[in-house]
């Protein structure tokens, strides 16, 4: 049968954290009484939200996003809405911390598997949400919807946002974290060969010829490989060495403690759109347990809601801003 989203009461500490973690809590908060609803997706006439590219943005554009995610940040940890719930998700949907419903000991886990897509749009969408927080409570609340989709993402594949975007980079900022990799800050040119060692004899350019040849292998055969590269390389190349795991983004349960993880997830995403739009026949996605999978997440309203079928990302009233795709030239 298809994945239902979990028991909120019957939390547990994750069980497979890294021994050498420090000791984190998963789970979401549980609110006795509170009705989970049915997400619904915005109206169809609501306007298509364009999400930019992280190193196009404007600083209008900036100011918007970092007020968004301070408020989320400052919110108490408890709060459905703040930033801590949304990092919480990830490690309890990764690292054990809830079991599959009627199947105890049989952990949820959203990666390696077809899952993962799906999942990752649903977090992504639902940080993207939490933008109202910036101008709440000005607007009434059926406005909500219409306005909360434009969410920066990475373009790791358009050789401009081949290096961590500059807004990640002030100290100041509620989009810094402290626990990524001080060799790979702005400007430095990510590898998508990476294996632990950077290779400094590469320039610039060839490094990112490279990476648009890796890119170009990517969407064939399909999905799967798009997980592994670029997705985990740029987890694993973002985070910090220096930590015992590679916190943040280099281990699962951390890794939505950085806010370039909202990025990093708007950029697979895009992938999954992209791909999907390359082979417009492809009706692969016809098994029910994976159409009926739902998830659990928590909205801008602080509702728990449920979640299911995301294949059509206009469905949910957002698409990508259109930077090329440099890599279909790159036949290796
Ligand atoms: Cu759930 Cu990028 O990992």
């Amino acid at each position: 049968g298809a994945l239902a989203a979990p028991d909120l009461q019957s939390c547990h500490p994750p069980e497979d954290l890294p021994d050498t973690a420090a000791d984190v809590s998963c789970c979401l908060t549980y609110r006795p009484g509170t009705a989970i609803v049915d997400f619904t997706p915005p109206p169809a006439s609501s306007p298509l939200c364009v999400r930019p590219a992280a190193h196009l943005v404007d600083e209008e554009y900036l100011a918007k996003y970092e007020r968004a995610v301070a408020l989320m940040k400052a919110l108490p940890d408890d709060d459905p809405r703040s930033f801590a719930q949304q990092w919480r998700v990830h490690c309890a949907y990764c690292n054990g911390a809830y079991d599959q419903v009627g199947f105890p000991g049989l952990e949820l886990q959203i990666h390696s598997c077809w899952l993962f897509f799906p999942w990752h749009r649903y977090i992504k969408y639902m940080h993207a949400s939490m933008h109202v927080l910036s101008v709440l409570p000005v607007l009434p609340r059926e406005d909500h919807r219409r306005r909360h989709v434009r969410s920066a993402v990475l373009e790791l594949d358009a050789p401009g946002g081949m290096t961590l975007p500059a807004i990640y980079a002030d100290q100041s900022s509620p989009l810094y974290d402290e626990r990524r990799n001080p060799a790979h800050l702005p400007q430095f040119t990510l590898d998508l060969d990476y294996n632990g060692t950077d290779d400094l004899t590469i320039s610039r350019d060839q490094q990112i010829d490279q990476n648009l040849r890796i890119m170009y292998r990517q969407p064939d055969p399909g999905a799967g490989t798009i997980e592994n590269t670029p997705h985990n390389i740029l987890h694993f190349w973002s985070g910090d060495p220096r930590q015992p795991n590679g916190e943040d983004m280099g281990n699962f349960y951390s890794a939505a403690r950085d806010p370039v993880f909202f990025a990093h997830h708007g950029n697979v995403d895009r992938m999954w759109h992209v791909w999907s739009g390359l082979r417009p026949g492809n009706t692969a996605f016809t098994d029910p347990d994976w159409l009926d999978a739902s998830f659990l997440f928590y909205d801008e309203e602080a509702r728990p809601v449920r979640v299911r079928d995301c294949l059509d990302a206009a469905a949910l009233r957002y698409t990508y801003q259109d930077v090329g795709l440099p890599w279909l030239d790159a036949r290796p």
